[in-house]
């Protein structure tokens, strides 16, 4: 496989190592991916279900067992957990009125988000070139990974976080596995705005999602998602959307899969913002003439972004899946969140903006009865405590939740008795 830095704007090219953010006319860059001879694809889904039998790390990884479509690295140059090994999971019909619905839990990646699937390709490609360090802006996610990946590559971390509006599970993380954490006096877009500016002045990678490189790790889950289902592309595919990382990988996957003749049929993507960080959902309302920023504020911080990075490119995947973008409001969520712990599987706040965008659409009829639908989970329940318990103690005025605080109750046999006796009785 060819690969080549292109620009989405301009259609410049550059190595694939060049390295690069943006291209000089300040578009954004893909890594486009152009077959040579040598690529047989026909018998390539045989291929990647058969890595799952052997035990290198390569071919154990979610990520590397696709590397045909990721990137050609020698074993050795990777660094892996391996991660990507992330279960499907059916879900009930009473939570979404369809006749097939499933969650694909991302958060089951070795640091608990699907940040690790680009992460192990941005870690050992700067590896690769030969870089110290390392950085990113992250409401969280990004900075526990680029943390774990770094830590295990021997390379030096420094992230930026916004001050406070962090969830702890995260910040837990960073700080454990020793990354240089600097909470920047402003917002995720402001810190945003600072990494560029370093990076551009000195010798650090950069792995924000605007780094194109590892966006084809997440990729991966596109095609891990299609291969569970045994190739049955289904209807709709919902993920939360923030930086637009994702939605950007998403249509990329896509477009290639069909291209190299791996599937036929491409599903929709619905991709689900805050209500009070939505400037995706506000562009796609006046059909993508004008893109503002906003102020962002959600409960779901993971995606507290105003200004998202790959808006152009993210935009491209809308266009070509046929996709909807949808908004839910900070209760939608938590309630919708609810749900999903309460099967036993839970995620952190933004995942849930998934199921609660998946419900308004079906409300709508955008998402028909007889509808196919996959929904994303992108972190683990524990990312984000505070959310979870304040849900559950019913400090977050929300009139329909069912909140399931803890009893206090005295240590005598005969009172733990009584009360074992009514919980029975309730059942
Ligand atoms: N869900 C979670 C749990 C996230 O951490 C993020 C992004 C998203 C959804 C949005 O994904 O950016 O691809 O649209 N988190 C980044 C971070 C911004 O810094 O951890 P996207």
């Amino acid at each position: 496989m060819k690969r080549i830095l292109k620009c989405v704007r301009c259609g410049r090219e550059y190595p694939v190592d060049a390295p690069r953010y943006r291209c000089n006319c300040g578009g954004l860059l893909d890594v486009a991916l152009k077959k040579e001879n040598s690529d047989d694809f026909s018998s390539i889904k045989d291929v990647w279900r058969k890595r799952r039998c052997s035990n290198k790390a390569i071919d154990q990884s979610g990520v590397w067992r696709f590397r045909e479509l990721v990137y050609d690295f020698n074993e050795d140059e990777i660094v892996t957990f391996p991660e990507g090994k992330t279960n499907l999971y059916k879900i009930p019909s009473a939570l979404l009125d369809v006749d097939s619905a499933f969650v694909k839990h991302e958060g089951e990646n070795p640091t608990g988000s699907f940040k690790d699937r680009g992460m192990t390709i941005g870690i050992s490609f700067a590896k690769k070139l030969g870089y110290k360090m390392v950085i990113c802006a992250s409401t969280g996610n990004t900075s526990a990974s680029l943390a774990a990946y770094a830590a295990r590559a021997g390379l030096k971390a420094v992230v930026f976080i916004p001050d406070g509006k962090i969830a702890f599970g995260k910040l837990s993380q960073a700080l454990a596995y020793g990354a240089k954490t600097l909470q920047i006096q402003g917002d995720f877009d402001d810190a945003m705005k600072a990494v560029q500016e370093i990076a551009a002045k000195h010798r650090i990678y950069l792995l924000n999602s605007l780094n194109p490189i590892r966006l084809e790790g997440q990729k991966t889950i596109m095609i891990h998602t299609l291969e569970q289902l045994g190739w049955n592309v289904p209807d709709w595919f919902v993920l939360p959307g923030g930086n637009l990382g994702n939605t950007t990988a998403f249509g990329k996957a896509l477009m290639e899969l069909k291209e190299f003749g791996i599937i036929e049929k491409v599903p929709h993507l619905a991709v689900i913002q805050a209500e009070n960080a939505n400037p995706f959902y506000r562009a796609y309302k006046n059909g993508f003439k004008e893109f503002e920023p906003v102020k962002a504020e959600t409960i779901a911080t993971a995606i507290r972004i105003g200004n998202p990075v790959n808006y152009e490119k993210a935009k491209r995947s809308i266009e070509f899946t046929k996709g909807v973008v949808e908004q839910v409001s900070d209760a939608e969520i938590m309630l919708a969140k609810s749900e999903i712990d309460k099967l036993g599987i839970g995620c952190e706040p933004a995942s849930a903006a998934s199921l609660a965008g998946a419900k308004k659409l079906r409300e709508k009829g955008i998402i028909k009865k007889g509808d196919s639908v996959v929904m994303l989970l992108t972190g683990n329940l524990l990312k984000d405590p505070g959310a979870t318990t304040d849900f559950n103690l019913g400090k977050l005025n929300i009139p329909e939740a069912m909140p399931n605080a803890p009893e206090k109750i005295g240590n005598s046999p005969e009172e733990i008795e009584k009360r074992i006796k009514e919980i029975l009785g309730e059942r």
